[in-house]
């Protein structure tokens, strides 16, 4: 069938590095077509280029099978190519509606009001959004509401190609499956999609086709049913990833972090836990279970938190940060550019900017300090001692959020809280987190994390808490985790409750 759109040999270079080289790239009527590779493999600089966002270097475009040049968005909006670019574009000020018809060209010429508002009801409907009020300001939406908008801005365009960039990285499972229906419906309407994800069971289980790029080149492209998982990950890696999982820990030896009655307002309703050093315990659930919320109570981030926290045997001020920091208790956070990193200051400086007390002299920063500090910190994270200098913004998301790990390594063991560890993290940096985070439980660390992604969770905790609407569901060990339980109890705990 002929390719509706088409890359050939298209190189791109940003100064003198080389971002894409002669890379070509084809997607048929009716299909979902992945794109595969690991952070900084050129994935999203393809499809700028594809969506008139970057001008090629060299190559070519076609559409419909002839070359044609793609001059900017609104060319690209002509010639019915959508895009939902990795980065959110909610105008957080204006409502809903507006939200959805943003960037639409000719629209208030061409429709009333009531038009207007009916289909964006209707695309708000099929990306699971039905709740949603269309005069409600966007800014006051959460993370993943504000993505599900921005996939809906899209399904009252008149598309026939759409570029979905990493569209789940913010999105819980339910949110998922709302964003796959949306897209099979697209399909079943001989609508085409290019899907990048790193999560690598949704492209087994919702692609027709994959192309992996690897360094800015061309691997393979092929059906998504005639490559094993494996073999994927071997393609974008160029090595095999024997495991993705670190091996768990022993025996926790001391110390431990215990939760009692914590409470949010409207968010949690009394939660106990207790986690051992050593130790991965999961908060899974859903948006709305309460699960990030938690954590950033921990981490003193919810002024409106209560309840009781012990660690190691003695009792810790929640909310109060000066207590965390004493006490070597850190938070990663899901949202790294707006507030885990410095994104515009050097790596060297991130490291430097959480431990204050070690680079200072005399109330001044000294240099040397500064870099023994960092060169330490980007080992034990495995940074490459080459990037100090770089700007932490211009780093791959592995990297980034390896770099955000590191700020929170304390001299002595502490607890970690994490939301998210992996969000927009690609397999290979994964694999390296993780077995990260497992060396530091094994040198005494705890860690209190959440994960939406449901593989992490089961390959990786050691115990599971999973939380509906605020409250426990269930607490698992090691040997009783498993996603169909954890599926259950984040979505309907009530009916496992009444089959139980
Ligand atoms: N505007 C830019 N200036 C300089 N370098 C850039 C720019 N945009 C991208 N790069 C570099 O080009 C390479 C490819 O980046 P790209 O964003 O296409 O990767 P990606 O495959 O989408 O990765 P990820 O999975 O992390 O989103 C990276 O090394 C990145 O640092
Ligand atoms: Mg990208």
């Amino acid at each position: 069938m002929m390719p509706v759109i088409e890359a050939r040999n298209i190189s791109k270079n940003f100064g003198r590095f080389q971002a894409l080289r002669n890379v070509s790239f084809s997607a048929a009527p009716g299909e979902v077509h992945a794109l595969c590779g690991e952070n900084g493999a050129g994935k999203s600089t393809l499809v700028k280029i594809l969506t008139g966002v970057l001008q090629p270097d060299d190559g070519q475009t076609l559409i419909g099978g002839e070359v044609h040049g793609i001059a900017d968005t609104q060319h690209a909006q002509a010639l019915k190519i959508g895009y939902v670019s990795q980065e959110l574009s909610i105008a957080p000020h204006l409502s809903v509606l507006d939200n959805v018809w943003l960037g639409c060209r000719g629209v208030p010429l061409l429709h009333r009001r009531n038009e207007l508002r009916e289909r964006a009801r209707r695309a708000l409907n099929l990306v699971g959004l039905a709740h949603l009020s269309l005069e409600r300001r966007a800014g006051t939406l959460a993370l993943g509401e504000q993505q599900l908008v921005e996939i809906a801005r899209m399904m009252v365009r008149d598309v026939a190609v759409l570029f979905l960039d990493e569209p789940t990285a913010t999105l819980s499972d339910r949110e998922i499956e709302c964003v796959f229906s949306a897209i099979r419906e697209l399909r079943r309407n001989g609508k085409t999609m290019i899907y990048i994800s790193h999560r690598l069971g949704e492209v087994m289980d919702l692609c027709d086709r994959v192309t992996i790029l690897r360094n800015g080149e061309n691997v393979i492209s092929t059906d998504v049913a005639d490559i094993s998982r494996g073999k994927l990950v071997e393609h974008m890696l160029g090595r095999s990833l024997s495991e993705m999982y670190p091996q768990a820990g022993g025996m926790s030896s001391v110390g431990a972090l215990e939760i009692r009655g914590l409470m949010v307002p409207g968010k949690i309703r009394g939660l106990d836990f207790a986690v051992p050093r050593g130790k991965i315990l999961c908060l899974a659930g859903q948006m709305g279970s309460g699960a990030t919320e938690a954590v950033r109570a921990l981490a003193g981030l919810v002024h409106d938190a209560t309840g009781s926290v012990v660690l190691d045997g003695m009792p810790l001020k929640l909310g109060s940060v000066h207590t965390l920091l004493e006490r070597n208790m850190r938070f990663v956070s899901e949202d790294r550019a707006g507030e885990g990193l410095f994104l515009n200051l050097s790596v060297e400086e991130n490291f430097a900017a959480t431990q204050f007390d070690v680079v200072r002299r005399f109330g001044l920063l000294l240099p040397a300090p500064v870099r023994e500090l960092a060169e330490r910190l980007a080992d034990i994270v495995t940074v490459n001692p080459d990037r100090l200098r770089s700007r932490c913004g211009d780093l791959s998301g592995g990297n980034q959020q390896k770099i955000a790990i590191g700020r929170c390594i304390t001299p002595g063991s502490g607890i970690l809280l994490m939301n998210e560890p992996t969000r927009g993290v690609d397999v290979g940096a994964r694999a390296e987190i993780y077995a990260l985070m497992r060396q530091l439980c094994d040198q005494g660390y705890a860690v209190v994390m959440t994960s939406t992604d449901l593989e992490e969770v089961v390959g990786l905790a050691d115990m599971v808490l999973t939380m509906y609407r605020g409250a426990r569901v269930s607490l698992y060990g090691r040997d009783e985790i498993s996603a169909s339980r954890i599926l259950l109890d984040i979505t309907h705990p009530l009916t496992y409750e009444n089959a139980a």
